[in-house]
């Protein structure tokens, strides 16, 4: 096969979704992240973002990034070892290590960066990583640069992992990888069998908290502020990207392990810093977050909200405490179907198929703000009754 033969293939298939009317990516909308959103002049309510605190449309948020634009201009244009540590760089790792109840943190351009360079610089190959089946893709991908030997456990499943830690040595350096919230399920990590076994089998834990954070907990702070476990695990990941309205990620730990990935992690030595208007959005999120924790229960009552009304409509979901909500529909075709009569009737919902899910266990994967009002949400709950009595699926 020749160099670019694959580009072709991968076109066929591209090309037999569009025609028959299943190809859902790449859709443009405007602007990406609000709760109500335009595609093509049409109005719709976005139920597929992951702007989980509505914070890319706070003033307060907004005014930081165009004041910091205004003094900083619009790039760093050079990497944090070199020129583009300000400031705001360096306040944005305390305020978030502060958050995160850790001693320091370290900041990437990208939360996938976050987690790939992290797990890349801590572990080798002699070193031995469980993780999670349905660990997100970034995790897959630092375990592959690490060149430590992978052990996956099943999902959440603690008699597997347990299994799996007793047979290997046990003089071997172990780190357990979990997600905290599941990106696609919604499910929260069982974080307490994790530390249990950990303990028992000399092992570390590193949590992707990627969907956690501003999510879970009284105030925001995570899955470990949720299980009232914070301080207890090694390594915490996570993103910008998501609540904190911005882009980039970041991994809180030890002050000795992040001055370690400061100085060692190609990722974080060999990119252009985030601009500083990035620090300005990430400082006065972390502000608005800590100001207003009530934003964190808005979010909650929402996803409650929702998931009961599309209950009581007759739709399966998976039970989740996220806003994540997984709509089970099992069939491929009928979930491409599904995204696209919603679209028609304004609504914008993401399918999730093979390989995110499981073969034949595809869904409608729905995720809420709490930017979203309950207006947003009846109407959106109508528009599912419509659709999901005409493919039958009520
Ligand atoms: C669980 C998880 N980890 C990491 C990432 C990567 O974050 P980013 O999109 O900021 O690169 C994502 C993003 O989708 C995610 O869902």
């Amino acid at each position: 096969m020749g160099l670019f033969d694959k580009t072709f293939l991968l076109k066929q298939q591209a090309d037999y979704l569009r025609a028959n009317n299943q190809f859902f990516y790449l859709r443009e909308i405007d602007p990406a992240a609000s709760p109500v959103v335009t595609r093509h002049g049409k109005k719709m309510i976005n139920l597929g973002s992951n702007n989980y605190l509505g914070l890319t449309e706070n003033v307060e948020v907004k005014q930081a990034a165009i004041k910091t634009i205004e003094q900083y201009g619009t790039g760093s244009c050079g990497s944090r070892i070199l020129t583009g540590t300000t400031s705001l760089h360096i306040e944005m790792e305390k305020r978030l290590a502060a958050f995160k109840k850790t001693e320091d943190s370290i900041t990437f351009s990208a939360g996938f960066m976050a987690l790939m360079a992290t797990i890349a610089a801590i572990t080798d190959k002699n070193d031995t990583i469980f993780s999670d089946e349905l660990n997100h893709a970034s995790i897959i991908e630092g375990c592959r640069m690490s060149r430590a030997k992978t052990v996956v456990f099943k999902h959440s499943d603690m008699a597997d992992l347990e299994q799996k830690l007793a047979q290997v040595g046990a003089d071997a350096n172990k780190l357990i990888i979990t997600d905290g919230v599941f990106s696609m399920k919604g499910d929260v990590a069982d974080l307490p069998g994790i530390k249990k076994l950990a303990d028992q089998y000399h092992a570390e834990i590193m949590v992707d908290d990627a969907h956690g954070t501003g999510v879970l907990g009284a105030t925001g702070r995570g899955t470990l502020e949720h299980y009232n476990m914070e301080g207890q695990v090694a390594l915490i990941s996570g993103t910008f990207s998501k609540s904190f309205a911005a882009v980039g990620g970041f991994t809180c730990a030890r002050a000795d392990i992040i001055d370690f990935l400061k100085l060692s992690s190609r990722p974080f030595i060999f990119t252009a810093s985030p601009p500083p208007s990035v620090a300005a959005t990430i400082i006065t999120a972390i502000d608005v977050i800590e100001k207003n924790p009530q934003i964190v229960q808005t979010l909650s009552s929402n996803s409650s909200f929702l998931k009961n009304g599309l209950k009581d409509l007759g739709f399966t979901l998976d039970d989740t405490i996220t806003p994540i909500i997984p709509i089970i529909i099992n069939d491929d075709t009928k979930a491409f179907m599904m995204t696209g009569l919603m679209e028609e009737e304004g609504v914008f919902v993401n399918p999730v198929i093979f390989p995110a899910v499981p073969k034949d266990h595809s869904i409608i994967r729905v995720s809420l703000s709490a930017a979203h009002t309950k207006e947003d949400l009846s109407l959106a709950l109508d528009k599912f009754k419509t659709v999901g009595k005409k493919l039958a699926i009520i």
